[in-house]
């Protein structure tokens, strides 16, 4: 029985791992950082948590003598670093933190395995956030597309992602980083663009609110689903040798497109309910990304189970039910 430990379990992609991972039969681990609410970390995993409950551990990507404890008493044959402080606004407010558990976290990741002469393959959760404003000449983002991040979080990422890269060159250890663009579901937070969306056109259509405050409309995302993307954090990892590979679907929608779409599924027009408000605007915004799967399409067969719309209407139903 293979093991494997999720660093960020708790999250969305973290509990569509997991669930993957078991259905693989995995022994299946994870860290959790400490809330004084615990039942909110632990919301998306309900579903798996008394088969997994055993395995998961208090760790801070911060506190690396945490990570070797936990690193040392699982031995993980693959360790998924998908833990992160994820919101991009957000790492405009806390820039530090934010390199701390991102960039610092990868390196106390790295360095608890180099030095504890571990063998455990790493995957390593890179974003599209990391091309900032490059875009090739047919309007796409690939593997040797310059990247030049345009926010705290991207500048982590980008960190993060050069260590993976510097420490498989240098120690020989299998890391690969998956350069996924953006990845949703109903288990997106709900501060993210789509489930905001989403969650606000549903409350309206119910009369639980009558208005939507965003940001950006403008920006245009290659929004794929989580679900099809935790399936490729695994191949990665089962590849004979450790890349750098872009995860997307290579189509893109503007947040407008998504608010009209998704109004639209409701039976309701948008431009009656959404509004912008300066405070969900960023200091520099990534505006166009569209990723180019070529090289991944090139070691492993890609077939996604959604669609973009596929995935809005999951969602929708999702939260009709919910609220
Ligand atoms: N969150 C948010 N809230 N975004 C808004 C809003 C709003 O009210 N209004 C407009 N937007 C725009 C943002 O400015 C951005 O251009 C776009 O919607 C998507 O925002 P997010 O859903 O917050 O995602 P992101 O693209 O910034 O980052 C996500 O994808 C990255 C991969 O490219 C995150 O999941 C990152 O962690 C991930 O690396």
């Amino acid at each position: 029985m293979k093991k494997a430990l999720i660093t960020g379990i708790n999250g969305q992609d973290g509990s569509y791992l997991a669930e993957f991972l078991l259905d693989k039969d995995y022994d299946v681990h994870g860290i959790i950082k400490r809330n004084s609410i615990p039942e909110n970390q632990t919301a998306r995993i309900q579903h798996i948590y008394p088969v997994i409950k055993n395995n998961l551990y208090h760790a801070d990507m911060c506190d690396m003598s945490s990570l070797l404890s936990v690193v040392q008493r699982v031995q993980p044959d693959e360790i998924y670093n998908l833990a992160a402080q994820s919101h991009v606004r957000v790492s405009f407010d806390q820039p530090i933190y934010t390199l701390d558990a991102i960039g610092r976290g990868t390196l106390n990741l790295l360095e608890v395995v180099r030095l504890t002469g571990a063998t455990s393959k790493i995957y390593q959760a890179s974003s599209s956030e990391m091309f900032g404003n490059s875009i090739d000449t047919d309007g796409f983002q690939r593997e040797t597309t310059p990247m030049n991040p345009v926010s705290p979080y991207a500048c982590a990422k980008l960190l993060a992602y050069n260590l993976i890269k510097c420490y498989r060159e240098s120690y020989g250890l299998f890391a690969a980083n998956g350069i996924l663009f953006n990845h949703e579901s109903p288990r997106r937070g709900t501060s993210f663009v789509t489930n905001k969306i989403v969650i606000g056109a549903v409350k309206i259509k119910k009369g639980l609110a009558r208005n939507l405050a965003l940001g950006n409309l403008d920006s245009t995302r290659d929004w794929g689903h989580a679900k099809d993307y935790v399936k490729i954090m695994w191949q990665l990892l089962q590849l004979d040798n450790p890349g750098d590979y872009v995860c997307a679907t290579g189509q893109s929608h503007s947040v407008r497109e998504l608010c009209d779409t998704t109004f639209r599924k409701l039976g309701m027009d948008y431009k009656e309910h959404v509004f912008q408000d300066p405070r969900f605007l960023r200091p520099a915004e990534l505006n166009d990304l569209k990723g180019c799967t070529k090289k991944l399409a090139g070691v492993i067969d890609l077939n996604f189970d959604y669609t973009f719309d596929t995935m809005i209407d999951e969602m929708i139903n999702y939260w009709m039910e919910k609220l």
